[in-house]
């Protein structure tokens, strides 16, 4: 199976360099091949080729069954023209490969629950999935700059789906569900804009005639972000668009307490592509103490959703927990009675955790 790395800037390599330690381990373990084809995406490849997203990485990205990124951008690209940002490269990868669909696990582990801003007892249940659309709503729709309307500065943007676009991510949020508790929360704000209206009747529709078997909530975006902090433990997946997704998925992030433990996949009908939610750190870049565990998750995430290989993800994940459960940590996360670990023994460890199990 082809993967294509993107390390990426910053800490990128340092995490993708450890990420692939445990990818191997897991493809031993699990008796399926690997092929990586490494990259340039972001400030690195600005430097190299003029272009945050060269042809070389589009073709080598298009023909792989998943793309693996690190993180782009830094200071080092603060004053290149706003067209060849390092952030355009992200963009223009995602529309390049139709992905429209942004899954966002969280998952607090009983061994960092202490680090939530919450009460642990309150975060320690959390397992959710918060299933974003990406590709449509109000950041895609027309944007009218402000401009004087009848002797009034006025400014707009359209918030706009279709039918086809809530149809495509609501079956990914149901599909997850199948595979999960069997719960889907769809949020909106339907009691104010049709765009919501129309989505919650589409997601009831589907859900009646397709889906009987999972349960379907509605929650208003307020509410849903209350929620979220008085009990997170409710929600299995969250199904939402675009702007409300942005929103949550970052409040959501928050709830463990640390961003350097949290995967994400960018899914559309063709090749997927995976990253940790946080960027490329470049005040600890290159210093080697970098946590790669988001990084990681995101390679079970790649087995399960691009590869086909749940047993795989499923033994990353419990890998993970187990040198968590022994005490090792990166400098992030480190306190009193822990081993302190770099980031490449971090991804030996979870690497020989896994063969080990
Ligand atoms: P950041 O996520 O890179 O860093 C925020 C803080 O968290 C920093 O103190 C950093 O050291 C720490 N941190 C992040 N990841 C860590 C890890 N794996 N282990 C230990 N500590 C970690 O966000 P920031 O500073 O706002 O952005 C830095 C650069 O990254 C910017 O150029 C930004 O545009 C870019 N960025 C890229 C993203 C991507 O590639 N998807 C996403 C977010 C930001
Ligand atoms: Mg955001």
């Amino acid at each position: 199976m082809k993967i294509t790395l993107l390390p990426g800037d910053g800490i990128g390599p340092e995490i993708v360099t450890a990420t692939v330690k445990v990818m191997d381990a897991a493809a031993k373990k699990f008796g399926f091949a690997l092929e990586y084809d490494h990259q340039l995406l972001g400030g690195c490849a600005i430097d190299a080729y003029n272009d945050p997203y060269p042809e070389v990485t589009q073709k080598s990205a298009k023909a792989a069954d998943a793309v693996l990124l690190g993180a782009v951008g830094g200071p080092k690209w603060d004053n290149v023209d706003p067209s060849i940002r390092p952030e355009k490269g992200l963009l223009r990868i995602r529309k390049d490969l139709g992905l429209y669909c942004n899954l966002r696990p969280m998952k607090v582990s009983k061994f960092t629950a202490h680090l939530s801003p919450l009460k642990p007892e309150r975060v320690e249940n959390t397992d959710l999935l918060i299933v974003r659309e990406l590709t449509g709503g109000i950041y895609f729709g027309t944007h009218n700059e402000a401009a004087m309307v009848d002797g009034v500065e006025t400014a707009s943007d359209v918030d706009l789906y279709t039918r086809p676009e809530v149809e495509r991510i609501a079956r990914k949020a149901f599909e997850a569900a199948k595979v999960r508790r069997g719960k889907v929360t769809s949020v909106d704000k339907a009691n104010v804009l049709a765009e919501s209206r129309m989505w919650r009747r589409i997601v009831t529709e589907m859900q009646a005639k397709e889906y009987p078997e999972i349960e379907l909530n509605h929650l208003y975006v307020d509410n849903c972000a209350m929620q979220l902090v008085l009990n997170p433990g409710q929600f299995d997946v969250v199904l939402t668009n675009n702007i409300f997704g942005d929103i949550l998925s970052d409040e959501a992030s928050v709830l463990g307490g640390s961003i350097g433990l949290l995967p994400s996949a960018s899914l559309g009908d063709g090749t997927g592509l995976y990253e940790p939610i946080h960027g490329s750190a470049p005040d600890i870049a290159g210093q080697g103490i970098a946590n790669p565990t988001g990084t990681i998750l995101s390679a079970a995430m790649l087995f399960r959703y691009s590869l086909d290989q749940q047993a795989a993800a499923d033994a990353v994940e419990a890998a993970v927990d187990k040198v968590y459960e022994a005490g090792y940590r990166t400098a992030d996360l480190f306190g009193e009675g822990m081993t302190k670990v770099n980031t490449q023994e971090m991804g030996e460890l979870v690497a020989k955790a896994l063969l080990e199990a």
